[in-house]
Parts: structure tokens; sequence; C-alpha cells
């Protein structure tokens, strides 16, 4: 096997990206699986999925087969499995008293507890089975680590804000990548001036307010990226029509950021744009395909008051999106043709525009050479 190194012979594995086995061999992904995204934290939803006690909304992305109801003035999260023959109880969202399962009527409280198996003459003491979650910021997760201490030094942040939103659309779509490729675009802005020609022209690449930070073993990266004041004409139609509506709704007045980006290692995205915020998950299907669900929020009052507003955000966001898998795509083919001939090639970062990238493929280095 061949080894292509760009930069100087002294350079150490740590300032070269991974090598491209990393993104096809089935034994790094089972210990990613196992020490990466099972020790979570894991996303569950946004608390506006379920605003008042009896609202539901079944699960999807790593939280498949899971019902998150309010009881109480607090979300639960419940297996949506029956415990009689293990159908699917609810689908999509909705109000309910208790659960029943469309099959044989068990009945549950919301709090899980069976509550009702018609015809047995002996109460089976068979509750759903129950996960425990914990709140950051309106979001709720699952997983061993607790996600508020991880994510304490970004207390006070206040942009990071998402008290009140609303769901506006969830995608789910799967893609043959390395689950590792759509990270690798999003945490590094060197790509941003030549990927991304529309949303390139409302920011400056190197105005960064980089929060790295590794607290306890915990790990997440968190930058804001803000807007190029005045605003510049814009590249494309569809951002055109953005800065236009932005620029209305706002009265003229400079929008706080253009972008924040938060990665929690391994697999959670939560991006905020003005009123907007963007939460996806990875879940690992092969080494060489991934599922994605991304959910889009908007501010009460503007999905209420502007729908100009949501529609230009999220075409724009598409826009983007699809820059951005395509350029994961393109990172993909060329460390598959690498693959295919038996070789490897690792280059250096660019800093500081690629530290989020770096911060990441250190914490995998990490925990993959101490599995
Ligand atoms: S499968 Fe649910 S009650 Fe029988
Ligand atoms: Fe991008």
């Amino acid at each position: 096997m061949t080894q292509t190194i760009a930069g100087p012979e002294t350079q150490v594995d740590s300032e070269l990206g991974l090598p491209v086995s990393w993104y096809f061999d089935p034994e790094i992904l089972e210990i990613e699986r196992r020490e990466l995204f099972a020790a979570g934290p894991t996303y569950a939803a946004h608390i506006c999925r379920v605003q008042r006690d009896g609202d539901y909304a079944v699960l999807g992305g790593q939280q498949a087969g899971r019902l998150l109801v309010r009881h109480e003035g607090r979300p639960q999260l419940l297996s949506n499995t029956c415990r009689h023959r293990q159908a699917e109880m609810l689908t999509g969202t909705g109000w309910m008293k208790n659960i029943v399962c469309p099959i044989h009527n068990w009945a549950y409280d919301l709090n899980g507890r069976l509550l009702a198996a018609p015809h047995f003459a002996e109460y089976p003491c068979l509750d759903l089975e129950r996960t425990d979650l914990t709140e950051w910021n309106g979001l709720w997760f699952t997983g061993p680590r607790d996600v508020r201490r991880q994510l304490s030094p970004l207390d006070g942040w206040t942009e990071l804000s998402t008290t009140d939103y609303v769901l506006e659309r969830i995608d789910e779509e799967e893609h043959d990548l390395n689950w590792k490729a759509f990270l690798e675009v999003y945490l590094e802005d060197y790509h941003i001036g030549v990927v991304h020609p529309g949303f390139r022209a409302m920011v400056d690449p190197t105005d960064l307010r980089a929060a790295l930070q590794a607290v306890g073993g915990e790990r997440f990266f968190c930058e804001q990226m803000n807007v190029r004041w005045p605003l510049p004409p814009a590249a494309t139609p569809k951002f055109a029509e953005y800065l236009k509506v932005l620029n209305d709704v706002l009265d003229g007045r400079r929008p706080p950021f253009a972008a924040i980006w938060l990665c929690l290692f391994p697999g959670q995205l939560v991006e905020w744009y003005p009123f907007t915020m963007v939460v996806t998950t990875y879940t690992l299907l092969s080494p060489t395909r991934t599922r994605l669900r991304s959910e889009y929020y908007f501010d009460r009052r503007i999905a209420e008051t502007r729908r100009d507003y949501v529609e230009i955000g999220l075409a724009v966001l598409d826009e983007v999106t699809g820059e951005d898998h395509m350029a994961a795509q393109t990172l993909q083919n060329g460390r598959n043709a690498l693959w295919q001939r038996g070789e490897n090639a690792q280059g250096p970062y660019q800093m500081p525009m690629e530290q989020g990238l770096r911060r990441f493929h250190d914490c995998l280095r990490e925990i993959v050479q101490n599995a």
C-alpha cells in the first residue's frame, strides 16, 4: 500500500486527515457505533413537538420505534411497540388520553403503565419501555452522557435559544456515503468560498467566533458566522430573494448572525440561521451508506405571520444543503478511487478554517485508538 502525505515529513498523525480505510472498514464503523453513537447523547425531539399534556409524536431517525408524549407537563419517551404481540401502536402526531393498541386494545397510561388487557383472567405486568430524557435549550436527548454538562460552556450564548419554535418540515433520506463525509463538510469553513456561491456572499469565512470545546472528555464544536454588512449583492436568485425578505422582516436592521453550527460528536448537527433552526441526525447503515434526518424549525411568530420568509428560507437551505451533499459525495468519490486501488492519502488542516474538522478527527482518533 502506498501512502501520499501532503506537507512536511515531520507532520504527525494528528496534523493530517484520517486514513482512507476509516471510511470503508466495517471494524472502524463498529467501533464508532459502539463507542460513539451508543454513548450518545442522541437527539430525540424539540419541545414544541408535544406542547400540551396528551400530545404525542412518533419519532424517527435514531429514535425510530419510540413515542414522545407529554404527561404532567413533561415529555416522556416510550416504546411504540405493544407488549402483547409487538404491534406498532401509533403513527404520526396527535393527542390522546391513553395509549390504546389497535390490535387487541391493550391500553397504557401516558407513563407507559399497562391499564387494561381485555379478556385476560390475570393481569399481565407488562408496561411499555421508558427511556430517560435530558433537556438542553429546548432540545431533548437520550443516552448515558449528560448533554447539559457537555454543553455547559455554551451557557449564556443567547443566540442559541430555541424556546419558541415550530416544526415546519422533516426530511429523511439515505446516501451512499460514509457518515463522516457529511460532518466533515459542516465542520470546516474552508469550502464555503468555493462551494456556496449564494451563501458566501453574505458571510466572511474568516469572521469566526469559534468556541472549540472539550469538557471532561465530552466533545462538541460550535461556531458562529456573522453577516457581511452592509450586505453585498446576492450571487444566486434564491439568495437575492432571501436577503430581500430578510431585510424586510428585520426592517433594515443587521441580522444578528448569518449562521451558527453546533456539532455534537458524533452524529448530531444543530444549525441556526435568522429565525430558523435545523436539527440533523445521522444513522449508520453501513460504512458507505448513511441515513439523514433533518427537522426544520422556525420562530413561531415568523411562521405565523411571514410565510414568505419560511418559504424562501427553506429554499435557500435546500440550495446550500444540496451543495454540501455534492461536496461530501465528491470527497467520497476520491476516497473510493484510492480504496479500490489499495492506496492511502492524508492531507493537512487549514487553520483556523478547518479547526472544527481537526477537533472531530482528534476525537475519533482517540476513541478508535483506545477501543
Ligand atoms: S398486539 Fe397490542 S394488544 Fe395485542
Ligand atoms: Fe457547506
